[in-house]
């Protein structure tokens, strides 16, 4: 094998890594064909796996994804599944939510963002979403935030007895959409209208002046700087009318 060739094995537990470009693939889903990412460009998009359909944590993560589809579409973001599983098992499995299924208060749910058939596993390994030690044939669950240049912004996993917090994704990605607009860090359990934290002085002299100016900043000490940005002026500036 030549050092450019790599192993199944490999291929199997190869992911994208935070700040590398999404790996580039065509999908059938349950909305017809995608190319991702390209079809996408100028817009975020959340890629999520799941490990099965027809399993009950899968189905109350896709009512509360799809309850909550508009919210995140505001935020300029879209939403795409994913199982080892195929078309028509998809097409069955999203009719049933649809007809039978009542949770959390949700029901008569519509899933209309696209899920990805991957019975080949072709973007399940190239995602590394493929875990063999939790499952060597599902998915775990695995969400890949990508920004509207094609670039993976974040990555979480979950294994497959944990259903998702969506809450949680929502705010990750208002704070990273935050990071970017107002080029400042959020901190620990950030949401809109908290805080922010501005990026470290770089310098002796800045990290002098951190420390002295009784300017917008509030400095706990030169390396620790927070300031306040209004929840209003986030969300005018990150979410569609
Ligand atoms: C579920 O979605 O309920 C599930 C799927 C695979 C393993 C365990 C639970």
């Amino acid at each position: 094998m030549n050092t450019t060739e790599t192993t199944k094995e490999e291929q199997t537990f190869s992911m994208p890594r935070i700040g590398d470009k999404a790996p580039e693939f065509t999908a059938v889903t349950t909305q017809g064909h995608i190319n991702f990412p390209s079809d996408y460009k100028g817009e975020w998009s959340i890629l999520f796996s799941h490990p099965a359909d027809f399993t009950p944590v899968c189905t109350s993560e896709f009512m509360t994804f799809a309850h909550q589809e508009e919210k995140f579409k505001k935020a300029n973001c879209n939403l795409i599944g994913l199982s080892i599983d195929g078309l028509y098992s998809h097409i069955a499995w999203l009719r049933t939510i649809k007809e039978k299924i009542k949770f959390n208060g949700m029901e008569n749910v519509e899933v209309k963002f696209p899920l990805i058939e991957d019975i080949s596993m072709n973007v399940a390994k190239k995602y590394g979403m493929v875990m063999p030690g939790e499952s060597e044939n599902q998915a775990v669950r695995a969400v890949f935030f990508v920004d509207p240049k094609g670039i993976v912004r974040a990555i979480i996993y979950y294994p497959l007895s944990l259903g998702r917090n969506f809450d949680e994704l929502y705010r990750a990605l208002i704070a990273m959409q935050t990071s970017d607009k107002f080029n400042v860090a959020t901190p620990a359990d950030w949401n809109p209208g908290d805080d922010v934290i501005v990026s470290p002085a770089g310098s002796c002299g800045v990290a002098e002046e951190r420390m002295t100016a009784t300017d917008e900043l509030e400095c706990h000490d030169w390396f620790f700087c927070t300031k306040k940005l209004d929840k209003d002026l986030v969300l005018n500036e990150i979410l569609q009318k």
